[in-house]
């Protein structure tokens, strides 16, 4: 099959487009606007690989999408190109709506002109928002609450209403928080395992208690083309890990595996409208027949190993434009902050 992965040189992209390619029978073509977070770095084991092809091009522009259905002749699409860092979408949301929104109708009209097998949509549970008990399933009501998980929600919508009305063969899987090898350092998990190596404060938002549901990047890509394989027509897929951890508990096991004090953590102040728990119901997809395989501490070690070796990679990331970014998020943030006391 002749498959478009779009945002192919971002974290879950650049798994995904290797994890296909290893399937013979797939071409992979990726479309990737190399935005600040797209880096062909994460992709250079397979650059010159027969079965692939890398476009640099933005899915908002409707003729770059036309250009490559048409010379490619694409047959599938796996949409992973988004904005996706809820910090980002408090400084300036206005690029979150035109590529998860704009991008995402572009995308899902030539897909439909072209008559796609399939359209998978790689979505978050953050669409349901903050869940205070339960898990959230498939059929419950979108309720985002950042610019972030309100443009997936919006793009989410657009899928369904282009399977509803259309027929396309569309799919929607919304994972939980992603973690792995070559994410980029404003995350959560590699922001604390890159700062921690070079001694610098860990800074958590609030009272560090707000819980997250952690999937290895090697499970998600697993869950996203079993889906691809197998999902029904029109169904959206949870995709949970099965690790729900306090964010104050995953910044001490990365302290502890790096060997470093909890004294590096800092409390600072919370991240506005920041959900306090996000937490999906996984049966429809475990029904489909797809489980997680990674343990958690498994798969944070591995993660933590793989930054220890791969300084070069994120040091290039830290040393641009992040720099500033840093300062404007946590510039103020780390000045007021207070240390983690042992005693409370
Ligand atoms: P993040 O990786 O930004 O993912 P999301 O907010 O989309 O779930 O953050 C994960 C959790 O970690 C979230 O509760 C916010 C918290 N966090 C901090 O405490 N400090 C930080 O510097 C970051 C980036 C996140």
């Amino acid at each position: 099959m002749r498959i478009l992965v779009t945002g192919g040189a971002g974290f879950i992209g650049s798994h995904l487009v290797r994890r296909l390619l290893a399937d013979k029978d797939h071409r992979v073509v990726n479309l990737d606007a190399l935005r600040y977070s797209g880096n062909l770095d994460n992709l250079t084991d397979v650059s010159n690989h027969p079965r692939y092809a890398f476009v640099h091009g933005d899915i908002c522009d409707p003729k770059t999408v036309e250009k490559v259905f048409k010379d490619h002749d694409i047959e599938a699409v796996i949409n992973c190109a988004a904005e996706t860092h809820v910090d980002r979408s408090i400084l300036d949301p206005s690029g979150f709506a035109r590529t998860d929104v704009v991008g995402t109708a572009v995308l899902l009209e030539q897909a439909r002109q072209a008559k796609v097998a399939r359209f998978l949509q790689v979505s978050t549970d953050e669409v349901y928002g903050s869940v205070k008990e339960g898990w959230s399933k498939e059929e419950d009501a979108l309720a985002p609450r950042s610019p972030y998980a309100a443009s997936k929600a919006g793009g989410d919508l657009l899928v369904q209403s282009y399977t509803t009305t259309f027929n396309l063969p569309a799919v929607i899987t919304r994972g939980s928080n992603t973690y792995g090898p070559n994410q980029y350092p404003e995350k959560f998990i590699p922001l604390f395992v890159t700062n921690a190596v070079d001694d610098q404060p860990l800074p958590l938002y609030g009272d560090g208690r707000y819980r997250r549901d952690w999937l290895s990047v090697f499970d998600h890509c697993a869950a996203i083309e079993h889906i691809f394989r197998r999902g029904e027509p029109g169904g959206i897929y949870n995709i949970g890990g099965g690790n729900e951890r306090e964010n104050l508990a995953v910044a001490e096991l990365i302290l502890k595996h790096l060997g470093k004090p909890m004294s590096l953590i800092r409390f600072v102040r919370d991240r506005p409208g920041h959900d306090r728990r996000y937490a999906v119901d996984c049966r429809r997809l475990h029904a489909l027949g797809w489980r997680p395989t990674v343990s958690f501490e498994d798969g944070l070690r591995a993660t933590v190993d793989w930054y220890r070796s791969h300084e070069s990679w994120w040091r290039k990331i830290k040393s641009g434009e992040f720099r500033a970014y840093y300062e404007q998020v946590y510039g103020q943030r780390l000045n007021e902050g207070s240390r983690f006391d042992v005693q409370s």
